[in-house]
């Protein structure tokens, strides 16, 4: 890039919050999840903290054992395409699965919503990690993990291939003439693979950004190569300094391997801060958020990751049960470290159940204790960005009003947006058009950042 590297970040929008009893809490507006007017103001506020994304995640199945935000909330691609309206500069960034999806239908969605908001789309390819999704998409079996993954690379390559459909000015729209497109710059991808045949050409031509931004959200080996592969960014879920650095080197190397540069992608790790004027009122919040819960919700939050596994079988008292198997079909890279979480702490069922439903990470404290963690993290590349996941209530207006101002005097996060597109917000390129390359024109250099 050739500048001072400067942090990114993200805010997760998720209504009532990602915690099994958020939702009771006084300061809670518990219908949030399918409030648009709750979703505009977060993302306003984000806008207003010059973040580079908002995010929005999703899932295909839910039972009465399921977080209170997933039993009723937005599409993604709704709510972003309707808080692009109410946004200018801000990156709309929403997750759609590609075990239970078309691309081409998807491809057109993205592309459709970076248009609308003037290249400010990105994707986080998720592959589903829970069976029950096969019961709400024609009962067919629920492909393996591997498999999933599989699946996930291929669609990428055609998502990618019908995105290029148009060349930038294939559409001429001369009146006079009569001449709408010129033919040589719309292109038919006819792809044959293992999984999908389409042919193309997409119906909706490329925003001012190229291409849509792919985020990953998957850490096990396979979701970490099909990030160097494929991806942009990655959003990931690693506690530590020491498995973020680790993390965020192996996806590097990775990429490397795929002639890819470090700054090609970005690593993300989610953080759920709890923001406090001193850290005994950050305490204070979190201890409030634990007691919204008892053990039940506790196990059945804990349950979800592992497929909807039934803790209630094993003693709450005792060492957390060798699970084998279970997991390794689901959300495996939370589950692994779950598992290997409660080996090491020693921790009962009980023990694990409660950290799990009511993390205490280490953003817990201080707007400068906040800060200095994420300097920290940071410097250290353990990440090039955060998503931050709003559990308490105005964590996020905490985040913007009192972290962001000390990070912004660090120098390390922008004070005003430098950019329209999410690309340029992220200092990542536009993807030249491929058949505009094959023919030897060569990508608008001022496109690149836009
Ligand atoms: C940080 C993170 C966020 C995720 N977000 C979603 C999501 O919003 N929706 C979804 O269906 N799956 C989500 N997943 C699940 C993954 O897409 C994947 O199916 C699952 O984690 C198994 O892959 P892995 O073992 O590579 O992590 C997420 C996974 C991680 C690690």
């Amino acid at each position: 890039m050739g500048q001072k590297r400067q942090l990114k970040l993200g805010a997760m929008i998720h209504g009532i919050g990602g915690h099994m009893g958020a939702w009771r809490h006084p300061d809670v507006q518990a219908d949030a999840s399918v409030s648009f007017a709750f979703y505009s103001q977060q993302a306003q506020k984000a806008e207003a903290g010059k973040f580079d994304l908002v995010f929005v995640a999703d899932g295909l199945y839910i039972n009465e054992k399921s977080l209170p935000h997933f039993l009723n909330r937005f599409e993604p691609i709704s709510i972003l395409s309707s808080l692009a309206g109410v946004t200018g500069k801000i990156g709309l960034v929403g997750t759609v699965s590609t075990s239970y999806s078309e691309p081409f239908t998807v491809a057109r969605q993205f592309a459709s919503l970076d248009l609308i908001s003037g290249g400010r789309a990105g994707w986080n390819v998720v592959t589903s990690p829970l069976e029950g999704s096969a019961k709400n998409y024609g009962n067919k079996p629920h492909p393996d993990h591997a498999l999933r993954y599989r699946i996930a690379e291929e669609y990428l390559t055609v998502a990618k291939g019908l995105w290029d459909s148009w060349e930038d000015d294939a559409f001429v729209r001369d009146k006079q003439t009569g001449v709408f497109f010129d033919p040589a710059k719309m292109h038919r991808l006819d792809h044959q693979g293992e999984f999908f045949a389409v042919q193309g050409p997409l119906n909706i031509a490329r925003s001012s950004q190229g291409q849509p931004v792919i985020f990953q959200a998957g850490s096990s080996e396979s979701g970490k190569e099909l990030a160097a592969k494929s991806a942009d960014a990655v959003f990931t879920g690693q506690e530590t300094l020491e498995d973020a650095r680790r993390f965020y080197r192996e996806v590097k190397e990775r990429a490397a391997a795929y002639g890819r540069s470090e700054d090609d992608i970005l690593i993300f790790p989610g953080i759920n801060p709890i923001i406090g004027k001193t850290p005994e009122e950050a305490r204070r919040k979190h201890a409030e958020l634990a007691s919204l819960i008892g053990i039940e919700q506790a196990l059945h939050y804990l349950g979800r990751f592992f497929d909807h596994h039934d803790f209630s079988q094993y003693p709450l008292d005792e060492p957390f049960p060798e699970l084998g198997e279970v997991g390794n079909n689901s959300f495996r890279s939370t589950t692994d470290k779950i598992k290997q979480k409660a080996r090491e702490e020693n921790w009962t069922l009980r023990q694990t159940a409660l950290y799990t439903a009511t993390p205490e990470g280490e953003f817990i404290g201080t707007p400068e204790h906040i800060a200095n963690l994420i300097e920290h993290w940071f410097l250290q590349k353990a990440a090039d960005g955060f998503i931050v996941q709003a559990n308490v209530p105005r964590a996020l207006d905490d985040f913007v009003e009192l972290v962001v101002p000390i990070l912004q005097e660090r120098g390390l996060f922008r004070t005003e947006y430098e950019a329209d597109t999410l690309r340029g917000h992220l200092g990542i390129s536009v993807p030249a058009n491929r058949y505009a390359l094959e023919q030897g024109k060569k990508p608008d250099a001022a496109d690149v950042h836009s």
